[in-house]
């Protein structure tokens, strides 16, 4: 069972005092010299204030205090990539490939995204919030504070409306900012089988239009792939969104290269995901249209792939690198995003300052959340984690644990186990 604090979520406004802070992820009010303990002071629900202790403003003086027992204090993370939304579960598959079967003999046997389909098509609304719940409960308790929900195991109307009505609902309900992605053209649903056009027209004239038009779609997604779709088709889609003003985000170079991330970079993708085979063409596209790279190690270690992201080159060129769970019931039914900074770490060989921003400053500019979210500084919501270590490194560096961190997500405490933890180290904050 996932992890439900006994404490009710209450305000977090006050001076958050005695924290370390991990400073590549902060825009500090005044400068903080190494080794200095700061404070953050949240006022409405709002951070207003991040500097060093000593230096706080007289007029938060008297504002109630919370104890921060030196822990370190990052952002709440951001997942930018997740299929969160689905009926059943594909077990099957993994026994499917442990017995030798390729991601691509998976679909061809009618399992894959497909069979994700008929679960998600039979389950109700209300069935699909009822096992998206736990998951997402998973991934907030590690400090996942904004998460990307695709939908894309409907693939019709009504069922594409399904999940996104539930990743919304599923928002509301638990207090966290999830943004959409309607991925309609993930797979070829079987009743158009040979008619891949035809569906391609549906989900551009039909799909599409209808369900941004019930707010429900903040971002637009395709799988361009010799599996799923091509790059005339991908475009078809693009072009969809861009009459409607939706930006659009892209599954590219995940199996081959089919050149969709310098095609979504025409378009101004926010972010590329997988991009396993992304060549240096790709990589350039991305770097002059601002598209964020999105690695998904999760993916990349169900599928037991060998071909590495092009970790060097999207690093000389500057592209920022993003860090995800994928979570999908096929390839990457992971629900912990650290680690995956882990992963990132050890497959892809990201630096752990890398990794850490992957998982909150880039990953939020992949959702288009940059000004809100994955960075600790006065003027955005209060969404931070407090964790129980000596070091930033240490957040990458431990697999398998959920730390006992305490969570501020939407300005309110919603999680608060670090004070156990911590408090019997710090000789200066007794109970
Ligand atoms: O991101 N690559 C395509 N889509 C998913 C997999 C979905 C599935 O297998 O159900 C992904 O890995
Ligand atoms: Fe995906």
């Amino acid at each position: 069972m996932p992890h439900t604090s006994a404490i009710p979520a209450y305000s977090a406004d006050g001076v958050w005092e005695k924290l370390q802070l991990a400073a590549e992820l902060a825009q500090p009010d005044v400068p903080v010299p190494a080794t200095t303990l700061v404070s953050l002071v949240v006022q409405d629900g709002q951070i207003r204030w991040v500097g060093p202790s000593d230096a706080l403003p007289a007029a938060f003086a008297a504002l109630p205090r919370h104890a921060g027992f030196g822990a370190l204090v990052t952002p709440g993370l951001v997942d930018c990539h997740t299929h969160l939304v689905y009926g059943g579960q594909r077990a099957n598959e993994f026994a499917m490939r442990l017995a030798g079967a390729s991601y691509e003999d998976v679909a061809k046997a009618g399992g894959g995204i497909v069979s994700s389909v008929r679960a998600t098509r039979k389950a109700s609304e209300d069935a699909l919030f009822q096992a998206a719940l736990p998951r997402l409960q998973a991934l907030l308790d590690e400090g996942v504070c904004a998460i990307e929900i695709k939908s894309g195991y409907g693939l019709a109307l009504e069922h594409e409306r399904k999940q996104l009505r539930v990743a919304r609902r599923l928002g509301e309900a638990l207090g966290v900012t999830v943004r959409t992605t309607f991925l309609g053209a993930h797979a070829l649903p079987p009743e158009y089988t040979g008619r891949s056009a035809d569906y391609i027209k549906l989900v551009c004239e039909q799909m599409l239009p209808a369900l941004a038009a019930e707010g429900l779609v903040d971002a637009v997604d395709v799988f361009c792939e010799r599996i799923a779709f091509s790059l005339t088709e991908t475009e078809l889609v693009f072009q969809a969104a861009q009459r409607l003003g939706i930006p659009v985000k892209l599954h590219a170079e995940q199996i081959s290269n089919m050149g969709g991330s310098a095609l979504a970079a025409r378009y101004g993708a926010l972010s590329c995901d997988h991009i396993e085979h992304l060549d240096a063409d790709g990589i350039a596209a991305m770097k002059s249209a601002g598209t964020v790279a999105v690695l998904l190690p999760g993916a990349y270690y169900t599928l037991r792939d060998t071909q590495l992201p092009p970790i060097a080159g999207l690093h000389a060129a500057g592209v920022p690198m993003a860090v995800s769970t994928d979570h999908n019931p096929g390839t990457s039914p992971a629900l912990s995003l650290l680690l995956m900074a882990n992963m990132a770490c050890t497959l892809f060989r990201l630096t752990v300052p890398e990794a850490l921003a992957g998982i909150t400053t880039h990953a939020a500019r992949a959702l288009g959340l940059q000004d809100s979210h994955g960075l600790l500084a006065s003027g955005r919501p209060a969404n931070f984690v407090l964790w129980p270590v000596a070091e930033a490194a240490e957040l990458a560096y431990w697999f398998g644990q959920k730390p006992a961190c305490t969570i501020v997500r939407q300005g309110r405490v919603v999680r608060n186990d670090l004070r156990n933890d911590l408090a019997s180290k710090d000789p200066s904050h007794g109970a």
